[in-house]
Parts: C-alpha cells; structure tokens; sequence
C-alpha cells in the first residue's frame, strides 16, 4: 500500500515539475519577463500606438524667449535692432533696471557705464562706455545708439570677454536692465 502510494506521489511531482517550461510556477509572469519597448517603436499601449509622446501642452522649449525673437549669431544681432521693449518704462521698472545692473553688470561697466568698475583684470575690465560715439559697433552704430535689441542681445547672448546672462536673469529682468542701460547711454563722457 505504501509503496504504491510512494509511487503515485513520485509520478506526481515528477509530471508536475517538468511543466511549465520546467522553470516552476510564474504566479506575476509580467515581472519575470517584462515587455521591452523600442524608444520609436510602436506598442499597442497609446491610441496611436507610437512610443515616442509629444510634449506637454505648454512645454516651453530650451532657450526659447517669448519676447525676443533674435538667434546669437550676428544676422541675429542685426535683425534685433527691431526688437521692442515689452516692459514699460517708468520710475518703478526703472528702479528695478537699475537695482540689476548693479547686481550683474556694475562690476565690469561701472557705476555710470564708464567702465571702471571693481573688476580690475585687464580683458573683463576693457569695456566699452556706454556713451561711446567713436567706436562703431558689429551694427555700425556707436555704443550711444545702440538699440534697445542690441542691448537685450548682448545680455543674453554675451560678446566676447561678456559672457551671456541668460541663465542668470529673466527675460523681464533683462528688459528693464535694457531700460536703464539707455538712461546711462545718455550720460556725457
Ligand atoms: C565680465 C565683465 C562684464 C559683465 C559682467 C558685463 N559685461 Fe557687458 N561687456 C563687457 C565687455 C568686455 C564688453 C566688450 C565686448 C567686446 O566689444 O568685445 C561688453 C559689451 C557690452 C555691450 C555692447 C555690446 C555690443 O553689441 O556692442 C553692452 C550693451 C553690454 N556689454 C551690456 C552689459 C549689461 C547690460 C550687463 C549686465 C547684465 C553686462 N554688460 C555685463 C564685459 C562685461
């Protein structure tokens, strides 16, 4: 009786463990062997069963500016010329272009954009006044007669020893900079 019952048991777990690929029970076969989907492939997952998705609705895309719309290279520079001001110019935006160019353009510019500012090296301190009507700039015009465009492209592009300020300062900032930088343009040598 025994033996016959040790035999039927034997049969059993014998049968039982060869199934199944004989790797045993898979009780969640989704994370032992997980679909791989290609980047650019296509999936039956989305409705138009494309794996790459669009962005967002409202993804503002690297470097974008909503406000200006000049590239860094010099065709860019020159096209800025008419680029407007969205920010209105008054006492309080005035104040605020002021209060950021002390923080991120006074130390090379100096206080009245005379240069002479704290930064003494030789090739950061060589900056131009902004009152210059001698040296013509990449637009031919002086620095006095830079427009508001220019202005806002070197900000955000930088020129040479000037490093761009995009990363540091918003488009806004950067205008109302713009708006005190043309007062300053104003004042005598
Ligand atoms: C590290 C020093 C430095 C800082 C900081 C700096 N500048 Fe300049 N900037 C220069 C130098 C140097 C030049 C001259 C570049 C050249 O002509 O090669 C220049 C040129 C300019 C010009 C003339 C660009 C043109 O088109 O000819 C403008 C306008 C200007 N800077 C505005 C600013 C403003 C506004 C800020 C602050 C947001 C600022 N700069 C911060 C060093 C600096």
């Amino acid at each position: 009786m025994l033996n016959r019952f040790t035999l039927i048991l034997s049969c059993f777990f014998v049968i039982t463990s060869c199934s199944n690929d004989g790797r045993g029970y898979e009780y969640m076969p989704d994370m032992y062997r997980s679909p791989s989907l290609e980047t650019y492939g296509q999936n039956s997952i989305f409705s138009d069963s494309l794996n790459a998705r669009k962005p967002v609705e409202g993804t503002i895309a690297r470097g974008y500016l909503s406000t200006f719309y000049y590239d860094g290279s010099l065709e860019g520079y020159l096209a800025s010329k008419d680029a407007e001001n969205p920010i209105e110019n008054n006492l309080e935006t005035l104040q605020e272009g002021k209060e950021l160019y002390n923080m991120f353009c006074k130390h090379c510019h100096g206080q009245n954009g005379a240069g002479g500012g704290s930064i003494t090296h030789p090739v950061y301190s060589a900056v131009p006044h902004y009152n210059d009507n001698i040296t013509l700039r990449r637009c031919d015009l002086p620095m006095s007669k830079l427009k508001p465009g220019h202005i806002f492209h070197a900000i955000t592009y930088g020129l040479n020893a000037m490093g761009p300020h995009a990363s540091q300062l918003t488009e806004e900032e950067r205008w109302k900079i713009v708006l005190y930088v043309q007062e300053l343009q104003k004042i005598e040598k």
